[in-house]
């Protein structure tokens, strides 16, 4: 992707008017050892991603607002010898003017360079408690300053935690942002209707898995977003199944819960579908019930609503769709209030979607009231319904586990659906799977 480097510097200076005096200090993820020499697929800290765009390991961020305004970056010498094995790094020179920095230097004078930026600034902004590592250095850099008291320099006598500004922003997605979600989203809604062409009795659930990744990557999503739930029957039930090595079975419905990560943005979709490409009887009654409830919480995701309305909106159609069924008894109202619907859904109907899977930002106020819905806000909508087998439950839904999860973009009108490609409607899906 070409660097977007004042889509960044846009940020940077937005995050600067929030602080209005004071250091930022942002360091990006540490790499992670796998076993013995071997490491995890790098992935970048959200928040410095977010405020360079700069996908390196080693690396940190220094934000000064106030008088004198200025932002620099502390990465990875350029090495010829260790590109040779580890491939291209920036260095500080590029990076400066490729990412659209004010000042850039070596990661290894980070040490001397830190006590002086910090010396005389009134408040740190820091993300203290999120890592160790990172929270030690702080610690010795301002300890190394408050050192210096006897010559009149001053530690900033104030910390805050950085996140909660960079929070609020990341919960407005921009239109660059926006642009990349529609693509994360359209990729992996393809790999899910992918999968319901592949999937078939005999098969093994990681065989499908497989489906996806082949899918991610050849649309150039660098990973998957999260580990993939690719769960058939029973196995459905259990709501962070992903062994994904069992055989799929004739007359079972597969749940799939999958999405991928786009230049750092996530999608996340589940569809439950039929092994064989024909619902049953009971299957499709649960489904067409969990559909409801889905349709109707992507009505409720408007702006102007608050957080909570989408959940509220599912729980009213899954409360009268379960005693409909006799799953559940009495009153709708009796069956909320007393939440005797968690026996069979048992987790909330969505969360704010971004660069994290279970993105960053606030869902109530420190008042305690829910967030208000407002365009640019990204989230899922995915009610649920998994029937455990129990002595109260009838016989024929035992073993359905059904999930039905969309991204949804509020706008100004109200929503988009990102990813309104993956087939989602009973008849959909029987006509897709029978026909191919
Ligand atoms: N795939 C994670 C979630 O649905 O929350
Ligand atoms: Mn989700
Ligand atoms: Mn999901």
């Amino acid at each position: 992707m070409a660097i977007n480097s004042e889509e960044f510097k846009r940020r940077r200076q937005a995050l600067m008017a929030r602080m209005g005096d004071g250091i930022a200090v942002i360091p990006t993820s540490p790499e992670a050892i796998r076993n013995r020499d071997s490491h995890y697929p790098y992935r970048f800290d959200s928040y410095f991603y977010y405020l360079t765009g700069f996908t390196e390991p080693e690396a940190l961020l220094v934000v000064i607002a106030g008088q004198q305004p200025k932002t620099i970056l502390f990465c990875r010498d350029k090495d010829i010898e260790r590109e040779i094995w580890d491939g291209f790094r920036f260095g500080p020179d590029a990076a400066k003017t490729e990412f659209a920095l004010d000042e850039a230097y070596s990661i290894s004078q980070i040490d001397t360079l830190l006590p002086q930026l910090l010396a005389n600034q009134p408040t740190l902004f820091y993300s203290l408690g999120a890592d160790a590592i990172w929270d030690a250095k702080v610690t010795q850099w301002l300890n190394t300053v408050k050192m210096q008291a006897r010559t009149g320099v001053s530690a900033p006598d104030t910390m805050i935690d950085i996140r909660q500004y960079v929070d609020a922003m990341r919960l407005i997605k921009s239109p660059f942002e926006i642009d990349l979600m529609r693509r994360s989203a359209n990729i992996a809604a393809q790999a899910h209707n992918r999968a319901m062409q592949k999937a078939a009795p005999g098969k093994m659930e990681y065989e499908i898995e497989a489906e996806f990744l082949h899918e991610f990557y050849r649309h150039g999503a660098q990973a998957p977003a999260y580990t993939s739930i690719v769960a058939g029957g029973a196995n459905a039930c259990t709501l962070h199944y992903n062994a994904n090595n069992c055989v799929l079975n004739d007359g079972d419905l597969l749940l799939i819960d999958a999405g991928c990560e786009l230049h750092g943005y996530a999608s996340d979709i589940t569809r439950a579908f039929p092994v064989n490409g024909k619902f049953s009887g009971p299957q499709k009654t649960l489904y067409e019930i969990v559909l409801a409830a889905q349709l109707a919480a992507i009505e409720a995701a408007k702006p102007g609503n608050h957080w909570n309305a989408p959940h509220e909106a599912a729980l009213d159609v899954l409360a009268q769709g379960f005693i409909d069924e006799k799953l559940c008894h009495g009153s709708k109202e009796a069956v909320i209030e007393t939440a005797s619907y968690r026996q069979f859904y048992m987790h909330r109907t969505g969360h704010w979607l971004g660069l994290d899977v279970h993105d960053a930002g606030e869902y109530k106020s420190k008042a305690g009231d829910w967030a208000i819905l407002e365009a640019g806000n990204a989230l899922t909508v995915e009610p649920g319904c998994y029937v455990r087998p129990a002595e109260n439950v009838p016989e024929h839904f035992w073993n359905i586990g059904i999930r039905i999860e969309d991204d949804v973009l509020i706008t100004s009108q109200g929503n988009e659906v990102l990813t309104q490609a993956a087939i989602k409607s009973v008849a959909d899906i029987e006509t897709y799977m029978q026909g191919t």
